[in-house]
This record gives C-alpha cells, sequence and structure tokens, in this order.
C-alpha cells in the first residue's frame, strides 16, 4: 500500500530511488513520482503508471544529492499525475511522500487550511500544507514537522524535503512502515529494507509516532515530545538474489517452484539435531493454555487460517475460530476465559489485522504471530512470533507463504497435541518431507496444467472450484488465486452447497473444478460434479492418488490426508497462472490490487 524511499548522500540519488520505488512495487503500482533537491531548488517528476514509466519521464541531467520517492495505490483520488506524490505546498518550499490514511484530514483542513488552495483529491495534501501553515508560526521546520504529526490522526510513513535546507530530510511513521537504512556518508528511508538492500544492509527500526531527522552523517531519533531515542541497528538478513526473478518469466512461477524447497528449509528451521520440533517453549505453553484460539488474518493468510483451524482442531484438540481480520475489528464476537490470538500474515504488516492486535492487546489477551517478515510490525508488537522462511514473496498473489504457512501450523498443532500427551499417528516433518517431494512432482507438470488452462479457462467468464471438507478450504483459495490474476469471475464452494442457489449460474460449458482428495467424501463430492455435469458444466476433476477414477484431468500424488492442502493448492497456483498468461494479463501485478495492505 504505497511504497516510500529517501536518500541523502554525495551521490547523484535518481537511481536509489528509482530502484528502490522498483523493488516497492508490490505496495502499489498505480502512479508514481520522485523529488530531488539541488542547489536550484526542487526538481519533481510524477507520473500515471508504472516505475518504469517514471524512469523515462526523468530529467536525467539534473544532478542532485537528495530526493524522496513514491509508489501510490490510490486511497484518497483516483490514479493520476496529480493525485501521484511527492506533493508540494503553497509556496512549493515543502515536498512530501506519504503512505497511510489521515483518519482526521477533513477536521484539519477546516480549521487550519481553510484559505489554501488544494491541487489534488489526497489526503496527503493536506500534511504538506500544514507543515507550511505551521512552519510560518514556529519558523523552524523540524518544529513545525513535529507539530504537524502530533495532529495526524490515522496511520502515515512520510518524508519530507525543505528546499531551504540542503542538509536534512525529515521522516515518522504511525501504524505504517517505515526504516532508516545507515550508510557511510549517506542515509536512506524506506517502507521496506528490500528497497535499499543494494546500498546498505543496516537498518534502523523506526517506532510509531517517532521522528527522525535524517543528515549525511547523522540519524536523530525523536519522540515525538522531543525526547531524544537511542535504538541499535540491525542487519537486514535478506538474500539480494532471493528479490530477482532469475530465469523465469514471473515472480509468481519462481515463487510456485520454490514451495518444496521452503517446505524443506521449514523442515530443518523447527527441528533440533535429535529430530525433535523445535519451538519456543513459551509459545508451548501459550498455546496449551489457551481454552479457545482465535486465527486473525486477512486474503490468502486467512485461508491458510482455516486449514489451521482443522491441524489445530484435530491434532490438538483444541477449539479454534478463523476470522476476517477487518470484521473481526468492528464486530467482535462473545470470546473464551483464556483465548490465544494467532495472526498469520505474510508481510506483518496488513492494517486490518493490526488494528485487531491493537485491541486485543488492551484487553491483555496473548498473541502469536505467524509471518514471513520477522521484525514486522505484527511481529514486533505480538507476545510470540513464529517464522515463515519462505523468503521474499513479491509476485502479489500469494503463493510460498501460503504453504509455508499451512506448514508452519502443522507443526505448532503437532507440537501442542504433544505438549498436552495426546497420541497421534502423525510425524510432521516426515509427513512435510513427503509433501515437499509431492509438490516438486506436481511443479514438473506445468505443461499438462498449461494444456487444461487453456481448454477450461482460456475463454470463460466465470469458473467455480468445489471440494468438501480440507479440499474446500482450497477451494476459496484456488478461486482467489484466479480472480486476482486471471479477474475471471471465480468462486470457491462446499460440494454440497453449489446446488443451494448457484448452480442458477451453471451453463453450457461453465468450468466447475472439483478437489476429490478426502476419502470419507470422495463418493459425495463426486455426486456434486454429476449434478453441475447434468447441467453442462465442463467439470475439471483433481483427485488424489489411490481416489482418483479414469475421467479425472489431474492427480496428485498421495499425501498425509491432514496435508493435502498443500499439495492440491500447487495445480491450482498453476492453473490461475496460465489462465492469467492465455488472458494477457499481469501476473505479477494485477490490477487493482497492491501485496502490502497497510491501509483498513
Ligand atoms: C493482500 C495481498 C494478499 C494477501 C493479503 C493479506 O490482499 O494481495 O496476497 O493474502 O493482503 O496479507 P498478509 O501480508 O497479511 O498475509
Amino acid at each position: 500500500m504505497c511504497g516510500i524511499v529517501g536518500y541523502i548522500g554525495n551521490q547523484d540519488t535518481k537511481d536509489v530511488l528509482l530502484d528502490g520505488l522498483q523493488k516497492l512495487e508490490y505496495r502499489g503500482y498505480d502512479s508514481a513520482g520522485i523529488a530531488v533537491l539541488n542547489e536550484a531548488g526542487v526538481s519533481l517528476t510524477k507520473v500515471k503508471g508504472r516505475i518504469a514509466a517514471l524512469r523515462e519521464s526523468v530529467d536525467h541531467s539534473v544532478h542532485a544529492t537528495m530526493g524522496i520517492g513514491h509508489t501510490r495505490w490510490a486511497t484518497h483520488g483516483v490514479p493520476s499525475e496529480n493525485n501521484a506524490h511527492p506533493h508540494q505546498s503553497a509556496s512549493g518550499r515543502f515536498t512530501l511522500v506519504h503512505n497511510g490514511v489521515i483518519e482526521n484530514y477533513l477536521e484539519l483542513k477546516e480549521e487550519y487550511l481553510h484559505d489554501v488552495e488544494f491541487h489534488s483529491e489526497t489526503d496527503t495534501e493536506v500534511i504538506v500544507q500544514l507543515i507550511e501553515k505551521l512552519h510560518a508560526d514556529y519558523g523552524d521546520t523540524a518544529q513545525a514537522f513535529r507539530e504537524a504529526m502530533r495532529l495526524l490522526k490515522g496511520s502515515y510513513a512520510i518524508g519530507l524535503l525543505d528546499n531551504e535546507d540542503q542538509d536534512t530530510l525529515y521522516v515518522s511513521k504511525n501504524k505504517s512502515p517505515l526504516l532508516v537504512g545507515l550508510g557511510e556518508d549517506f542515509n536512506v528511508v524506506a517502507s521496506d529494507a528490500m528497497a535499499t538492500l543494494k546500498v546498505t544492509d543496516q537498518y534502523l527500526e523506526i517506532h510509531d509516532r517517532e521522528m527522525v531527522i535524517v543528515k549525511r552523517n547523522s540519524v536523530e531519533l525523536q519522540k515525538l515530545d522531543g525526547t531524544m531515542v537511542t535504538r541499535e541497528p540491525y542487519r537486514a538478513e535478506i538474500d539480494p538474489n532471493d528479490m530477482e526473478k532469475g530465469t523465469y518469466p514471473h515472480f509468481m512461477l519462481k515463487e510456485i517452484d520454490e514451495q518444496p524447497i521452503v517446505m524443506r528449509k521449514i523442515i530443518q528451521e523447527y527441528q533440533d539435531e535429535d529430530n525433535e520440533l523445535k519451538l519456543d517453549p513459551a509459545i508451548r505453553q501459550a498455546v496449551k493454555a489457551a481454552d479457545r484460539i482465535y486465527i486473525i488474518a486477512a486474503g490468502t493468510s486467512y485461508h491458510a487460517g482455516l486449514v489451521g483451524k482443522s491441524l489445530i482442531e484435530k491434532s490438538a484438540r483444541i477449539p479454534v475460530e478463523v476470522h476476517i481480520a477487518s470484521e473481526f475489528s468492528y464486530d467482535m464476537p462473545l470470546l473464551s476465559e483464556n483465548p490465544l490470538f494467532i495472526f498469520i500474515s505474510q508481510s506483518g504488516e496488513t492494517a486490518d489485522s493490526r488494528a485487531v492486535l491493537v485491541k486485543i492487546k488492551e484487553l491483555g489477551f496473548p498473541a502469536l504471530t505467524i509471518t514471513n517478515v520477522p521484525g514486522s510490525t505484527l511481529s514486533r508488537e505480538a507476545d510470540y512470533t513464529l517464522n515463515l522462511y519462505a523468503g521474499p514473496e513479491i509476485a502479489v498473489a500469494s503463493t510460498k507463504a501460503y504453504t509455508a504457512q499451512i506448514a508452519v501450523l502443522a507443526i505448532l498443532a503437532v507440537d501442542t497435541a504433544r505438549a498436552k500427551g495426546l497420541e497421534l499417528d502423525f510425524d510432521p516433518m516426515q509427513e512435510l518431507a513427503i509433501a515437499a517431494n509431492a509438490m516438486e512432482i506436481l511443479t514438473d507438470q506445468k505443461e499438462a496444467l498449461e494444456q487444461l488452462a487453456s481448454d477450461y479457462l482460456a475463454t470463460t467468464r466465470n469458473a467455480f472450484f468445489i471440494g468438501r471438507s480440507a479440499d474446500y478450504n482450497v477451494c476459496v483459495e484456488g478461486a482467489l488465486k484466479l480472480k486476482e490474476i486471471s479477474y475471471i469471475q471465480a468462486e470457491g464452494f462446499a460440494g454440497g452447497e453449489l446446488k443451494h442457489g448457484t448452480i442458477a449460474l451453471i451453463e453450457d460449458g461453465t468450468p466447475v473444478i472439483a478437489l476429490a482428495t478426502q476419502e470419507n467424501v470422495n463418493y459425495s463430492i463426486r455426486g456434486n460434479v454429476q449434478e453441475v455435469v447434468a447441467r453442462g458444466a465442463n467439470a475439471m476433476v483433481i483427485s488424489m492418488r489411490g481416489l482418483e477414477q479414469d475421467q479425472d484431468a489431474f492427480v496428485i500424488p498421495h499425501v498425509h490426508e491432514l496435508l493435502t492442502p498443500l499439495v492440491s493448492v500447487v495445480p491450482l497456483q498453476l492453473l490461475a497462472y496460465y489462465a492469467a498468461l492465455h488472458r494477457d494479463c499481469d501476473v505479477d501485478k494485477p490490477r487493482n490490487l497492491a501485496k502490502s495492505v497497510t491501509v483498513e
């Protein structure tokens, strides 16, 4: 949800800004801009569209050693050059980029800025105009910036340039991510360390409602009341190669293929030398002590939560509720006496999930975050964290993070079961290793899946996914993958439910993809397939070895029934990928979406 980069040093800043923004495009890509500052003043370039278009529009003859940049996912105001950041104050003295949503922008406008003419429809412009107003009162930029930050309500990560000061970059954050990267004779600012890893691996966290005065050779961290803060930097442990596509045409395909490797990495990370499960004993204790678990998540992570519920209930025998984060915030169910909250989030930054975390922390309940980004907001603010070890996931449509989440949930479920002394006929590491091999077999079957995508999904308007029990949980994820990247209207249904209404939409040739990997419902799901075929559907059955029938379109290898989602999702991911290719869609950056959703 919008990405920010800033640089102050001795080198020309354009490349650091443009390269950084390119790495942040996953956060939004509808418009972009940079502002660089030198003796001649600010040079501003904004475009509607992607960073590639921005790169073309930038005046490469301008030399400047400080600047800020932004890639946008529109909230207030349509994607346009005018609404793109950076925004400037009325006199042009102040230039600012912002990620987040200012909740009180109308009040601020009314109270402080009624005489100011606005040039965009954004809430962001209010911030920069407000800084200019306050500067007129205080005569000092740091003070005006601080006061402005104190007046803002909502979420923000902000970078500010002052035309009259070529030595300082002002930054601050609240609820939106922002880091300061430390270099020799330069410093950078970024929404994500990935953006500036090329220039430094040393980073300083900024906490909510802190501001930083960033100069070429110093970084001064302070609270909004002016108190100085000292904090040690940390090393960002991201392998820069993980952020490149290599020989792959798309990140999504690379990330689908990486799933077996991620499974093996998880096995390695969560197992000690004696092959025992290796989990923080405090986490074990917290899960064991819970009388009910509330899983909170959004999007694909929510779907992983549905699988997690069944893993935990079946293995550890603790009741689990799975909630959509944005719903839970405003409509909290009755809670049990000793709940444990598990937040599942690839990015660890999803604003909807964070809103719930803040609320339940106020109520004093324990929280565990399962995330791919240690050090992310949800990880820092929860009591415990379990890492996914999936490596950076760049494609907007989540694939390897989903399977990593399920694998970690399986380990947690079994660990809890063992801690409770429950007998289980399930060795998670062995079964995960078998699932990893099965995934590899599937990722080698791309041609067959490409053909199926072409036969069933190349021209259709809609598609349905049906399955029962564990398969149903995967169907909702399969449908989400398909709609996200191919724009085919797709829905996942419990096998028995389609006929209670939606079957009315089945016409001659409507694709219905059915999963059949569960022995106890194999007979029933096949009955549901017959029902839709009788109404003209073009059914594609994906079954598991041992349960297959002659007419099935695709058969996945046999894995433990608790782990079938790890494997059955792979053909659905590849079907979505090839359907999107057939329909000429932008696989890695689908329209209207962003990977990290940092606004509620
Ligand atoms: C966005 C992404 C999805 C993701 C969801 C939750 O909508 O496009 O791929 O599943 O956010 O994100 P999280 O980082 O919390 O898992």
